[in-house]
């Protein structure tokens, strides 16, 4: 007995080493996530290349969703092979990012959505920064100019939606803060100037008007067209009117982030900080890090998880981190981001390769009321997730 006793009082000490050993380099991490999106993204392009106009949506009844470019979501499969072909350089990514591109370029006349940032300036945007073709700038200015018709000067705001025009006067969504980027490009790239004002105008009535006092968003703003002030506070895709959409907090944080990015204005900084601070320490965040689809949901934990807003948060609040590194709280947000790409990394939401009909990730909830697309592939959690991934990468470069 005398001789077991010590070798007992070891054991806490191997299991921690081998704890230790257990814990996977978060640069491996990035590498594996890297690698698997790539893996996965040319076999998606490679079943659609000659389905002429068609995207990757999600999956449906078993087998791959695929859209035209009047979805929203159109820009993010070919955004997401310009950031694998910005990691990895080789001629195959850099074709197939062309292709898919080129089918997003009808969307540079719509004028009846909001989302041409994510639908432009996600891939013709990612394509011109990674190639300066000039035809792309052209697209992209084009694109610039229809989005703006959506702005109305009297209420200083973008129209989001055009649906529900007896319900809802002119309505605002926080989606709607993600596509202020493409105009301020614009604005600096030989656009109208006045497209920066629009910009800046919209975040800033955003922010007076979309947020509870806990920081967390309304989905959807409808304005009065004649006062030009709120006339409701809604949700369409969060469990109620009340509560906090996973994604819609996810939009909002990154919108922010963005903008302060771009502006340097410190009441942008300040509700990005106060937005990832809801976030960081709410009650329902669970274990690993991955939110369900609504902060407030019902059944939790039986909920259906939102992996594209954990890309979602993990990329922006990286870029936070970097932004305001001198803030207390940077390394806490580096940190919840590490958290979420390594449960993102691991199988509970990484497919493996030729599963999940060629998507990078698992997981996600497109809208739950809706009952579309829930806990399905999303081409956004895929293209956050790969972008999430390099932002870590190069955090990791600066040290
Ligand atoms: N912009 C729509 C969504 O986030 O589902």
């Amino acid at each position: 007995m005398k001789r077991i006793v010590p070798y007992l009082l070891l054991l806490p000490l191997f299991f921690c080493i081998s704890c230790m050993q257990g814990v996977e380099p978060i640069n491996k991490v990035i590498d594996r996530g890297l690698k698997r999106s790539a893996e996965q993204a040319l076999l998606m392009a490679k079943s659609l290349e000659h389905k002429e106009g068609l995207f990757p949506k999600s999956i449906k009844n078993d087998s791959l969703e695929t859209s035209t470019n009047h979805w929203w979501c159109c820009g993010f499969f070919p955004g997401q092979l310009w950031y694998l072909y910005e990691d990895m350089q080789t001629p195959e990514l850099e074709h197939y990012a062309e292709l898919f591109t080129a089918r997003v370029e009808p969307a540079k006349h719509f004028t009846n959505t909001h989302d041409l940032g994510f639908m432009l300036y996600n891939s013709f945007g990612n394509g011109y920064r990674l190639t300066g073709n000039s035809q792309y700038k052209d697209i992209l200015l084009t694109g610039a100019q229809s989005l703006a018709t959506r702005y109305n000067e009297h209420i200083g705001l973008m129209r989001s939606w055009d649906f529900n025009k007896k319900v809802w006067q002119f309505p605002v969504i926080i989606d709607n803060m993600m596509n202020l980027e493409f105009l301020l490009w614009a604005a600096r790239e030989g656009g109208d100037v006045r497209l920066e004002e629009m910009a800046v105008s919209h975040a800033d009535k955003t922010l007076q008007y979309h947020f509870r006092d806990d920081f967390s968003t309304y989905h959807v703003v409808s304005y009065d067209t004649i006062t030009a002030l709120p006339e409701k506070k809604v949700t369409h895709q969060g469990y109620n009117d009340a509560s906090a959409w996973a994604r819609g907090e996810a939009w909002a944080l990154y919108g922010y982030v963005m903008m302060y990015r771009e502006t340097g204005r410190q009441a942008y900084l300040d509700l990005a900080h106060q937005i990832a601070s809801f976030v960081m320490n709410h009650p329902n965040l669970p274990e690993d890090k991955i939110p369900y689809w609504d902060f407030d949901a019902p059944n939790i934990p039986d909920e259906p998880r939102d992996a594209s807003a954990a890309a979602i948060i993990a990329s922006a609040l990286i870029e936070l981190s970097q932004l305001d590194a001198a803030s207390a709280k940077s390394k806490d947000y580096l940190q919840l981001a590490e958290d979420m790409l390594r449960s993102l990394s691991s199988p509970n939401y990484l497919a493996e390769v030729g599963s999940n009909c060629h998507f990078t990730l698992m997981h996600s909830t497109g809208s739950f009321p809706g009952n579309s697309e829930v806990d399905v592939p999303l081409t956004y959690a895929d293209y956050y997730y790969v972008e999430a991934l390099l932002r870590m990468k190069k955090v990791l470069e600066k040290k």
